[in-house]
């Protein structure tokens, strides 16, 4: 072997050996880019979030506006639930919790809190259908199926009857142009949903959310 053949052989298995080294190189390039592009392509993915009946938070519904009320009137509205009544009423006299100009707009669940019928509101000096030898000394509300009482002026505190708890008050809001929105409710739950808790996130459960 010449030592013109033996350089050339040295040559020629370097050659291969840098061939080696190179594909080896690129495939790993190509392996990181591959692994880079996968995690930007995940990171572009934006999973929507899906509506659940375990939503945490209480919607904004619009209930009534100013000029729709005076004193005594009164809005029956469903909320949270699309299937639990709710109770708005314009006092006449301010009230804890109250809104518009007079801090009287207040509204409750209307569900009694002692076994679940629907109360109604009465007027001071007025009678409930229900009963009237009973006479509203201020603006309460009254059930018809066990005489409970409940004064609207102090947030639904039970004045009369078996009702063991104040019913939930619904937290309104009035914006620029005076409407009036439910926003929230305050505790104990909505009769029914987890009886006497003050975790107001029970009321979202159980139904459909308006
Ligand atoms: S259900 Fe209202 S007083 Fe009994």
């Amino acid at each position: 072997m010449t030592s013109e053949q033996g350089e050339g052989r040295g040559a020629s298995e370097g050659e291969e050996g840098s061939r080696r080294e190179f594909l080896k190189a690129a495939a790993a390039i190509s392996g990181v880019l591959a692994v880079a592009g996968i995690a930007s392509v995940m990171k572009s993915v934006v999973i929507p979030s899906v509506p659940t009946q375990t939503q945490q938070t209480f919607p904004r519904v619009k209930v009534s506006s100013l000029d729709e009320l005076s004193t005594g009137t009164v809005v029956i509205f469903n909320y949270p639930l699309g299937n639990e009544p709710n109770i708005l009423v314009k006092l006449g006299q301010k009230a804890e919790g109250g809104v518009g100009p007079d801090e009287d707009i207040v509204a409750f669940s209307q569900v009694c809190q002692h076994l679940g019928c629907i109360w109604g509101y009465v007027a001071p000096g007025k009678s409930p259908t229900a009963n009237p030898s009973y006479v509203a000394t201020g603006p309460v509300g009254y059930c018809p199926c066990h005489g409970s009482v409940y004064d609207l002026t102090q947030a639904a505190k039970v004045i009369g009857g078996p009702a063991p708890r104040p019913e939930p008050q619904v937290t309104l809001e009035v914006d620029a142009s005076g409407d009036v929105y439910a926003t929230g409710m305050g505790p104990p739950s909505v009769f029914g949903h987890d009886t006497g808790s003050n975790d107001v996130s029970n009321d979202l459960q159980g139904g459909t959310i308006v």
